[in-house]
């Protein structure tokens, strides 16, 4: 992605800016150097806690535990103490809904009622604490109450993202064995309608765990409700007590769970806990996106995936920001929505995604024209590298030459940003995440595993615990320590590659696995292949991503079928279908191409990257004599045309 820019431009940090950031001392990073256990020390005392911790660190690899002892709630973090401090009637969600100019705001005393209702709604339904609670909602504002009521009462919640399938659904609830689900009838999204409890049932029809269904109207259209399981929201709230004290929770009890893809077809649990996450979600919320009291902040990342857990809800709100939901697409009604958005709420802090850059960028300067977008002084990135030519358009035409951009890198795994500017701080290069956050030690390898002096190019290594890691996958400990830590003990492996040059800057160039990157949106080339092997025509499939202008990875398919059907566009229909059903429509593939056999290694290993060579019409696809069988290129080749 950088062949693209040759002459490398460099960004200080506006004046203006530098004057007034969070963070304008570069000593941080030296005494973050020196003692990193100290300097999160420091960022653990900016939380309310009940009660301190006896110990800051306790790294038995792989796992660790941060703030020993330390007793807190997140909840209260995010409400009471906000309040506490005079926050009450600030505004704390600022909710646009799919219309334009619609929307509702809670301010922070709203919200903290809202929350202690829905929480004593869970107690009346059995929850406890250490009981996982599966949320499975459209963005609107009853989703972070539910997340924020499960937080409350010591409930790990697993949002499960709302274009999931109702197979997707099962497996995760089944997975977590929760008890409640929490949903809702539908909701709009750039002007049509997804209806998630008619998803829900399809899910509820095999998960012996729930007994009870929680449904939020939103859409207001009729669904079946099934008698004694299924409650609507607003009539269990309107008969729940007020008052609901906060659990003090342990600092490494289980805040959330979250499933993300991996290299097998089962989705990981992804555990987070309590203090180290709030700790690290809070400090760069401040240090890296810069977020202030009189900040209208947005995110516009969906709460279903773990920027919207972190820097939707629990960053900012533990901040005591303004943080705006927004329900809909940036494209309804029109391509000039989110603009429409800033210029009306006077938004000052936009973080977005690098698909989302690259759409606008497609459409020309002209939605921009006409709005008055002053309010903003920040930008950020999240979600897959950024290329040059997106950052500088962003920079340009969004920011006006006068915000820096903070490109973050991290994972739903990190919990929170490691790689990104000090906005006040750090000189910008486009397409580099830049340094890691202090505290953060990162390194890159080589293939032997050895760490690589100076400038080059490897893989990236976490090389010291940090606060908001997972510590573990859900009830799989021995997946957790295979997947990140079995190959170097006691430092993480990312899983990404990633270039450093001569100012430490680190480049993150995208998975080494078999994770595909889509539109920002992390899928298993593994899960989309067993989708498709559950089609009755499908003997065997491979799946690969390959580079997209737009998406940053398209999905290709290679079916090989079996029986007498034959690859037509019905067919391509009816697998694009089975996808949809499996997983959800954010995973259909781009294309599906029929092969009778696919490239294979003589100890029959899939070499995907000889398709990914094909699917993008590369013309020397490097050493293929490894091949069982090379003749297959060739049909390879013929099969797209
Ligand atoms: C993968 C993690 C972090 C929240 C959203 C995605 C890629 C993420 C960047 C970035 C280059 C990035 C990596 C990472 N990624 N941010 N700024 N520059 N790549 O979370 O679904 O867990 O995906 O997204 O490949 O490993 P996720």
């Amino acid at each position: 992605m950088m062949a693209e820019e040759t002459e490398i431009r460099t960004y200080e940090p506006p004046e203006e800016f530098a004057r007034q950031a969070n963070v304008d001392d570069a000593s941080v990073y030296d005494e973050a150097e020196k003692d990193y256990e100290g300097f999160w020390e420091k960022r653990a005392k900016e939380l309310h806690w009940f009660k301190e911790w006896d110990q800051v660190l306790n790294w038995d690899p792989p796992e660790a535990e941060w703030f020993v002892g330390g007793k807190l709630n997140v909840a209260y973090n995010c409400l009471d103490y906000q309040v506490e401090q005079g926050r009450g009637d600030k505004t704390a969600i600022l909710w646009e809904s799919d219309e334009p100019g619609e929307g509702k705001a809670y301010t922070y005393s709203e919200l903290t009622a809202e929350v202690k209702k829905f929480a004593n709604v869970l107690k009346g339904l059995g929850v406890g604490k250490g009981d996982p609670v599966a949320i499975y909602m459209p963005m609107i504002p009853e989703l972070p109450i539910a997340m924020l009521a499960c937080a409350r009462i010591g409930a790990p919640h697993s949002v499960v993202f709302g274009a999931f399938s109702g197979d997707s659904l099962r497996d995760r609830i089944n997975d977590c064995e929760a008890k409640v689900l929490v949903t809702a009838d539908g909701g709009p999204r750039g002007g049509k309608t997804a209806y998630h409890k008619k998803n829900a049932d399809e899910a509820l029809k095999d998960t012996p765990s729930i007994d009870s269904v929680v449904v939020a109207k939103r859409v207001g259209e009729d669904v079946p409700m099934t008698e004694g399981r299924d409650h609507w929201w607003e009539d269990l709230a309107a008969e729940a007590e007020d008052e609901c004290p906060a659990e003090e929770m342990d600092s490494e009890d289980i805040l959330f769970i979250l499933y993300s893809s991996g290299s097998t077809g089962k989705p990981k649990g992804i555990v987070h806990t309590t203090g180290g996450y709030l700790t690290q979600v809070k400090a760069t919320t401040r240090w890296v996106l810069d977020v202030k009291d009189d900040d209208v902040y947005w995110c516009q990342a969906d709460i279903g995936w773990v920027t919207g857990h972190s820097y939707l809800v629990y960053g900012p709100l533990s901040n005591g920001a303004t943080t705006v939901q927004f329900e809909g697409t940036p494209s309804y009604p029109g391509p000039d929505r989110h603009w429409d958005l800033i210029e009306r709420h006077g938004v000052t802090i936009y973080y977005s995604a690098p698909t989302v850059i690259r759409a606008f960028m497609k459409q020309g300067t002209e939605p921009l024209e006409g709005h008055d977008l002053s309010s903003l002084r920040l930008l950020g990135t999240v979600g897959e590298p950024i290329n040059p030519r997106a950052w500088e358009w962003f920079h340009n035409n969004v920011g006006k030459g006068n915000c820096p951009v903070v490109d973050t890198w991290w994972q739903t795994e990190t919990g929170a940003i490691m790689i990104a500017p000090l906005p006040g701080l750090t000189k910008t290069k486009p397409g580099s995440a830049t340094r890691p956050f202090p505290g953060i030690s990162v390194d890159i390898y080589d293939e032997e595993d050895n760490p690589i002096e100076g400038a080059g190019k490897g893989n990236l290594v976490i090389t010291r615990p940090w606060p908001s890691m997972l510590r573990t996958i859900y009830k799989d400990p021995e997946r957790y320590r295979k997947t990140y830590w079995e190959r170097l003990g006691d430092k993480y492996f990312v899983e990404d590659g990633a270039e450093r040059d001569e100012d430490g800057y680190y480049t993150i160039t995208g998975r080494i696995d078999d994770v595909m990157n889509v539109s920002g949106h992390r899928i298993g080339t593994m899960e989309v292949e067993s989708a498709l092997v559950g089609h009755e025509s499908v003997a065997e499939a491979a799946v690969i991503g390959r580079n997209d202008e737009d998406k940053g990875q398209a999905i290709v398919a290679y079916v090989i079928l079996e029986g007498d059907r034959e690859g037509d566009e019905e067919l391509i229909k009816e697998l694009n279908n089975q996808v949809r059903k499996s997983i959800g429509p954010h995973a259909r593939p781009e294309e599906i191409i029929f092969t009778p056999d696919l490239p294979k290694t003589r100890s029959g290993k899939i070499m995907r990257r000889v398709l990914r060579g094909v699917a993008e019409g590369q013309e020397d696809l490097g050493d293929t004599s490894t091949l069982a069988d090379p003749s297959v290129v060739d049909d390879l080749k013929a099969a797209r045309q």
